[in-house]
């Protein structure tokens, strides 16, 4: 099938290629040229478990091009996808502006049948917004349908999810329109629900705001934890046996970052106020989420005392493991608290730096592997669970550091370790440990 999709972030590019991996031609349209050089000559804009190799395959096969025009893009293709970003605006509601422009643009350049999908994140009723811009800029002849297909990849996980998707989820004003997408989806042989555009809009905010309320929720029982000598990690793995409850989502940390579930929660927060509903239970949600890294930071003065002058190595800035992206990280939240309060920050991402140097501010300095950022420090911070951070040496780690005092963020460690160490070990909803030898 001729397939374009308009967007090549995290989203689009990942769809894009896995699209044409499963032998459909595919154009990937950005209105960043600097992104679609780079695209051409193979290099990635953003850090993506596989892409590279899946991209440099199919532009090699000639299955996958890109471009910044969209006209024949849309023309040619039966299918368009819009996967371009929906930020939040300052009200908290989304900012739908990119998605207009892109339906005016593939309006313009429509010429037969289309079907336009919405993969972007959008509130419930902007099929119908979609629809009415794309009504008033095409040609008289021209016909059109407008579905919803939101997307549930994982950043990190991004090309598995994508071919392995839980479910497919198509929201289609007719079943004939949704026969197209099923058509498109079928090669992967997953579960697919079809249901009218607005119920798929809403699945969509509904299941990440639902795996937010459960990270929300564990958290909570951090704080409980923390006052009564119970163990976190135990309370999570004894629920998560209920198979009505699951095991997943309900690590406790420093609470939810990236570019989706802060935005989306606050974007369905925003439409049901909107609309008159009550949203006592988003509101908790996100108040408890703001509250981690303060929380954080209060457990890190009460333990390391002055913090002025001290080395303090942090470990992890990309939001979670396994991505560079930097939106929405909790690590800017807790390194600029250290730098106001005086501290020399050391940091170090096995992949982020780059994108962290955009969003930091210049006092922090950062280390060539998580050793060298350890060496002399006072206390180490732990702000992502990256592997590499689990497997280290820890015996090197604590005679690289001046005084061996862990605050792990992300529960990497276990308390009998850490304290075979001899670590001072400050973690999330576990008692702390204090038995540093030096
Ligand atoms: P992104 O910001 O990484 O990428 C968006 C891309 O769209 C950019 O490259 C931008 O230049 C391009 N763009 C914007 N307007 C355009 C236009 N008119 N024509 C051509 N290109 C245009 O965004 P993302 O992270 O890929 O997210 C896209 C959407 O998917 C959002 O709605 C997001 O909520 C949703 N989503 C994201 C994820 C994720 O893991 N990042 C997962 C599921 C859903
Ligand atoms: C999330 C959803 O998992 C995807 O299904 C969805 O498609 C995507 O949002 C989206 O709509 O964009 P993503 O943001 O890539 O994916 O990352 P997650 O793995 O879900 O993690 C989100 C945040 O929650 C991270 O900050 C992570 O550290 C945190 N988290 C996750 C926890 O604190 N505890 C957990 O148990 C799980």
């Amino acid at each position: 099938m001729n397939v374009c999709v308009i967007g090549t972030g995290y989203v689009g590019l990942v769809t894009g290629a896995v699209f044409s991996d499963m032998g459909n031609d595919v154009v990937c349209v950005d209105k960043d040229a600097r992104k679609v050089e780079m695209l051409k000559r193979n290099e990635m804009p953003i850090y993506e478990p596989g892409l590279e190799e899946m991209v440099e395959r199919n532009q090699e096969d000639g299955r996958l091009t890109f471009t910044t025009s969209i006209g024949d893009a849309v023309r040619n293709a039966k299918v368009v996808f819009i996967a371009v970003g929906t930020p939040p605006a300052p009200d908290g509601s989304t900012d739908l502006s990119y998605v207009a422009a892109a339906a005016k643009e593939i309006a313009e350049a429509m010429t037969d049948y289309t079907i336009v999908v919405n993969k972007s994140t959008v509130p419930v009723g902007t099929g119908g917004f979609v629809r009415s811009i794309i009504e008033k800029h095409k040609k008289p002849e021209s016909e059109f349908d407008v579905v919803s297909n939101p997307e549930f990849l994982k950043e990190g996980d991004a090309i598995k999810d994508s071919f392995e998707p839980d479910r497919i989820v198509i929201g289609a004003p007719k079943q004939e329109v949704a026969m197209a997408l099923l058509e498109l989806y079928a090669p992967l042989e997953r579960p697919m629900l079809i249901t009218d555009v607005p119920s798929a809009e809403l699945i969509k905010y509904a299941s990440n705001a639902f795996l937010a309320t459960k990270i929300s929720f564990i958290n909570a029982m951090a704080n409980v934890c923390e006052k009564t000598g119970a163990d976190v990690s135990f309370v999570a793995k004894g629920m998560g046996f209920d198979q009505r409850i699951g095991k997943e989502f309900l690590n406790a940390g420093l609470g939810y970052g990236g570019s989706c579930f802060p935005k989306d929660v606050d974007s369905l927060n925003h439409k049901a106020k909107a609309l008159g509903e009550d949203t006592l239970i988003l509101d908790a949600v996100t108040k408890v989420n703001h509250d981690r890294t303060p929380r954080f930071i209060r457990r890190i003065h009460e333990f390391m005392g002055e913090v002025k002058g001290k080395r303090v190595a942090v470990l992890g800035l990309a939001f979670k493991p396994n991505t560079d992206d930097m939106r929405e990280a909790k690590s800017v939240e807790v390194i600029k608290a250290l730098l106001d309060a005086g501290a020399h920050v050391v940091a170090y991402d096995p992949v982020a730096v780059e994108k962290a140097k955009e969003v930091l501010p210049a006092g922090v300095e950062y280390a060539a592997n998580a050793y060298a950022c350890s060496e002399g420090a006072d206390a180490l911070v732990v702000m992502t669970e990256w592997n590499e951070f689990k497997l280290l040496n820890y015996e090197k780690v604590r005679d690289l550091m001046k005084r061996p005092l862990i605050f792990d963020g992300r529960n990497i460690q276990t308390l009998e370790r850490m304290k075979r160490l001899g670590f001072d070990y400050i973690s999330i909803g576990r008692p702390p440990l204090l038995n540093g030898r030096k």
